[in-house]
């Protein structure tokens, strides 16, 4: 294939790319998005503050703009994200207990049944889970109205939208060695063995020289995986430039084309001017719209599988 979405294409996977509604009328941005990716993530325009900015008032506007755009296309589209401690609006923020418990469930159903029936896979229930070498719940006001907010953000989605991928999202899950991987995949085995609605995890996968691309990435996968749920890389980008860049997302397409369930990569964003990091050169096109070393070490890679 002669793009990313083609060469993608011809392992079964899949190649997206997050869109900002923001940057929609930008022509450059636009057609390489086209041209490029077959499977679009809202970067903000699904979150709890875009979508339920005043309680029981929902705003979809730029969420169907992006929606609208990426199905009359020919593309997918995942959803980000139903339930989350950040980004909250804040009518959500100081909420607690059974009240907040409520209204979390009820902003599930509500997003997950305005767009039934167009959402590949839905983030559910996003960066649940602590930094640090605790394996531990991340505090948060979701996670203080009861350890089963998760399992009834997912019960909630999939009776909204029943044939959707229902994921859940995190970062900093790649090392398999990580204590918040291990907190994770035994979250997953356990909705697994209790027949809790997962179908997918989603590794966000944001790479830097603290965090670089782990050498048992496959592995990582792989395991979870086998835990009998498809695993996506959904925010791919990696600090840095140059040849060594290049070779980091190289070994990114490598681990996920070594996985049978690994269904497809997501970049999150499209030139390095689109990236949410302030300053740096994270992603595979440059400011200008040009192909840089890793879009062609990605390429090739996808190609050579
Ligand atoms: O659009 C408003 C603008 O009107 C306002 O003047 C300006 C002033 O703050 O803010 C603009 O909104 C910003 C928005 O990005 C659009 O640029 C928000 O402040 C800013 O918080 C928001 O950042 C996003 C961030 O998530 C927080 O939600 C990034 O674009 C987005 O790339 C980033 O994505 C997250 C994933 O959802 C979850 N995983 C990590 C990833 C990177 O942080």
């Amino acid at each position: 294939g002669s793009t990313l979405q083609d060469a993608a294409a011809e392992s079964g996977r899949y190649f997206g790319t997050a869109i900002a509604a923001g940057r929609m009328n930008d022509q450059q941005y636009m057609n390489i998005a086209n041209r490029e990716f077959d499977m679009i993530t809202t970067e903000n325009a699904m979150k709890m503050d875009a979508t339920e900015p005043s309680q029981n008032q929902f705003n979809y506007s730029s969420g169907d703009q992006i929606v609208n755009w990426a199905l009359s296309n020919g593309k997918q589209v995942r959803g980000h994200a139903l339930a989350w401690h950040s980004q909250q609006p804040g009518w959500m923020q100081n909420m607690e207990g059974q009240q907040l418990r409520q209204a979390m469930l009820n902003h599930v159903t509500e997003v997950a049944t305005h767009y039934r029936g167009k959402i590949h896979s839905w983030d559910v229930v996003n960066e649940a889970f602590a930094d640090g070498s605790s394996g531990a719940r991340r505090n948060s006001n979701l996670q203080r109205t009861g350890n089963d907010w998760i399992e009834a953000a997912f019960r909630a989605a999939r009776a909204a939208d029943p044939n959707a991928q229902l994921c859940y999202n995190d970062y900093n899950t790649d090392n398999w060695n990580h204590a918040k991987t291990q907190g994770v995949y035994n979250m997953v085995a356990d909705f697994k063995a209790r027949g809790v609605p997962i179908d997918c995890v989603g590794f966000q996968a944001h790479f830097n020289s603290g965090n670089p691309v782990p050498s048992n990435y496959h592995e990582t996968l792989q395991n979870f995986a086998d835990l009998g749920v498809d695993v996506q890389i959904t925010e791919l980008d990696i600090e840095g430039s140059g040849t060594s860049q290049a070779e980091q997302y190289r070994g990114v397409v490598q681990a996920c084309m070594a996985v049978a369930r690994c269904q497809g990569i997501t970049v999150w964003g499209v030139r390095d001017t689109d990236s949410w990091r302030a300053s740096g050169t994270p992603l595979l096109f440059d400011g200008n719209g040009n192909k840089k070393a890793a879009y062609n070490y990605v390429l090739d890679q996808l190609n050579s599988g």
